[in-house]
């Protein structure tokens, strides 16, 4: 009887791809053939250890696996010399010289250091796959030969071409006037940076370097109104080197975009100088990145953008103008990618900067990253990814249909418009609680550990003062006041609570509450109060226009992108009906998701082409044109909202009685004042 024998079976982790394999394949060689990204610098000669991985042992039953550390021939003399030379951690493996013996589980570790870097932080914890735009290819040139005539940039390109593949190489200019000192110096061996991004793009070699060049970085950066943040990455292991913030410079030119759009229209110098601004700040912020993780920044070769579309036409050095007004149309809305030089960005010659879509008009390129960290489009159920700012980006869906919007929140989220708000810095009040029975509040304030009614809190404060509230303790204060009686659901606080408390006291036409008294005295005071309102009710009512667009009354998961989401307490969002009703558990502040959208695009070039995709497809709302916006608007003045009921919220909370509960419809219609008032405030919100 005949028994067929077949090939060792090889699975590659964590991607999941797996194939059978003739005895004796690389590894390395194996992997390729499955589309499974592992790095190779020196083109398989055992010098770069850039190909590393490592054998899982035992019975993987679910995969019909037994693998062995003695299904890998054992180290063959380059490997070992490499682990001499440069060290092998304990089950690595170089897989350009480990072959297939018997069948394996095959892990692609993400972490393989080279050359000892300080990892400053984790930016996410999620493991990012690599193919990146950008390849390192060490190759050995032919000598000149008098009997062949082919020049030295065409032998570079043949050697290219037999060992990596590399068909229609183009050689970036810039180069070529190099090419000949460059392959002498290390006597005809050179390491080329290659750059392909899209399958159908020409090849280009970016930068070439005498000998291994074992090193290549990249730069992914959020460039937001407020703050820059970015990540250096190490394109040949997905580590992040080190990353870093900075302010916006642009402040100096308007607080927020509208205002900088108003600047551009006024000053016929007003873009150069804002566009230049952000150059500078992108290039100082590379600088920083570069001296914490001791990389020189001539050695990165690709950066990746994210930004709002107003930062994003600066940064292109685009007039926004078109942008203040309706339509509100975009320069233009695909990813625009070339060379970072041409865009002032002081990195390799040869580097390329790409700029992920921007989804609408208010919608920008940063939704658009976030909207590939968190993947609404990827989800069976149906996602709210929300980014608060002075606009609110707003994205609703699951795998079936995504829509986008964005809401006029103004800037009271960031402490702005509030008598007492500040930024979130040390000394701003982030956490309050009141006393339902007696009004009293306690809070916590940034830079100190206790509450303010425990013991030695006065003490601990000195250091920061307590100068402010910043936008968490906003939302807190305000939902905690409403949910202690101090304000109705209407948002009006209870002058007549004056007589039982001095914590509320007259202020003109209107009361205050008082939250703490004494240098500065801080207050919340009943134009707050509606400030707050006005935010709140521009981003319910965009977030219910998508629900309506989407055909739903719920959501099932609710993710809140930003510095501004990571703070606040989704309790007491739900209260104050920033956000829809939705099991709390389900609520998850996920950080700057723009910015590990645009990690995820520098380090695989596959990124890129899914949120091209995906944004082509998502459906575009805009909320001044739609009918229902004003109606949805005046009913989420309400608090937490005037007609949505939050029965899950209400499982966890006790809320006061609504009035349109309490009293019966007649009772619940607003008087005419009330609702001219109300309908005021919706303009105001919308304008
Ligand atoms: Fe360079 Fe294996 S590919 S060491």
């Amino acid at each position: 009887m005949n028994v067929e024998v077949r090939d060792p079976l090889v699975l590659f982790m964590p991607s999941g791809k797996r194939g059978r394999f003739p005895i004796g394949t690389p590894i390395l060689d194996a992997a390729r053939q499955l589309g499974v990204y592992v790095e190779s610098v020196c083109g398989g000669r055992a010098t770069c250890g850039r190909c590393q991985i490592e054998v899982q042992e035992g019975n993987f039953a679910k995969h019909k696996i037994v693998s062995s550390l003695d299904h890998i021939s054992p180290k063959g003399p380059k490997e070992e010399r490499y682990e001499r030379v440069r060290g092998l951690a304990d089950g690595r493996r170089l897989s350009c010289s480990a072959t297939v013996q018997g069948d394996l589980v095959v892990d692609v570790p993400q972490d393989t250091v080279i050359n000892a870097q300080t990892i400053r932080k984790a930016a996410t914890d999620r493991v990012i796959e690599r193919n990146p735009a950008i390849q390192m290819c060490y190759v050995e040139v032919d000598e000149p030969d008098m009997h062949k005539p082919l020049g030295d940039l065409d032998r570079l390109k043949a050697v290219l071409a037999k060992d990596w593949g590399w068909k229609d190489l183009r050689v970036a200019q810039h180069i070529i006037p190099e090419v000949q000192k460059i392959l002498r110096k290390e006597n005809w061996a050179v390491t080329a940076a290659i750059h392909k991004d899209m399958e159908f793009s020409r090849p280009t070699v970016v930068a070439l370097y005498p000998g291994l060049k074992n090193e290549a970085y990249g730069v992914a950066c959020d460039i937001g109104s407020t703050t820059i943040a970015m990540h250096l990455v190490s394109l040949l292991s997905g580590r992040i080197v080190a990353s870093a913030g900075a302010p916006n410079p642009q402040i100096r030119f308007g607080e927020d975009v509208m205002s900088r759009v108003s600047y551009v229209m006024m000053n016929p110098d007003g873009q150069g100088a804002m566009t230049a601004a952000v150059h500078q700040a992108v290039n100082d912020l590379i600088g920083k990145v570069c001296a914490e993780g001791g990389v020189d920044r001539k050695d990165i070769f690709d950066s990746v953008f994210v930004c709002n579309p107003i930062m994003h036409h600066l940064f292109l050095g685009i007039d926004p103008t078109e942008l203040g007004q309706a339509p509100f149309a975009l320069a233009v809305s695909g990813a625009v990618q070339g060379w970072a030089h041409d865009i002032g960005i002081d990195i390799n010659r040869g580097a390329r900067f790409y700029l992920l879509p921007c989804i609408a008009g208010h919608v920008g390129a940063d939704a658009a990253g976030a909207t590939l960290s968190e993947g609404p489009y990827r989800q069976d159920k149906m996602m709210l990814l929300v980014d608060v700012g002075t606009n609110a980006e707003i994205v609703l869906g699951n795998k079936s249909h995504v829509v986008a919007a964005s809401s006029p929140t103004g800037p009271a989220f960031e402490g702005a418009e509030i008598s007492s708000g500040q930024r979130a810095a040390p000394g701003a009040i982030e956490r309050v609680r009141i006393d339902p029975l007696t009004y009293e509040p306690k809070y916590r304030v940034i830079g100190v550990d206790k509450w303010s009614d425990e013991e030695g809190f006065e003490e601990a404060a000195k250091a920061t003062g307590v100068t402010g509230i910043c936008g968490s303790a906003i939302i807190e204060v305000v939902a905690e006041m409403y949910l202690s009686g101090l304000i109705s659901e209407d948002g009006v606080i209870d002058g007549a609570l004056s007589a039982s408390t001095p914590r509320i006291f007259q202020n003109g036409r209107t009361f205050s509450y008082l939250l703490r008294d004494g240098q500065p005295r801080i207050t919340v005071t009943q134009n707050d109060i509606r400030a707050i309102q006005l935010a709140k009710a521009a981003l319910y009512a965009g977030t219910k226009l998508l629900m309506e667009k989407q055909g739903v009354e719920t959501v099932d998961t609710i993710r809140f992108a930003g510095a501004f989401g990571s703070f606040i307490d989704p309790k007491y969002a739900m209260v104050l009906g920033l956000i829809p009703d939705c099991e709390l558990t389900e609520v998850k502040a996920v950080g700057n998701a723009a910015g590990t959208g645009a990690l995820m695009a520098l380090l695989n070039r596959d990124h890129r082409r899914e949120i091209e995709r995906e944004v082509s497809r998502i459906e575009k709302v805009e909320t001044a044109l739609e009918p229902d916006f004003q109606q949805l608007f005046i009913n989420a003045m309400a608090l937490p909202n005037k007609v949505d009921a939050f029965p899950k919220l209400a499982e966890q909370v006790k809320l006061p009685p609504r009035k349109a509960d309490s009293e019966e419809a007649g009772a619940s219609e607003a008087t005419p004042r009330r609702r001219s008032r109300e309908e005021r405030a919706a303009r105001r919100g919308r304008s």
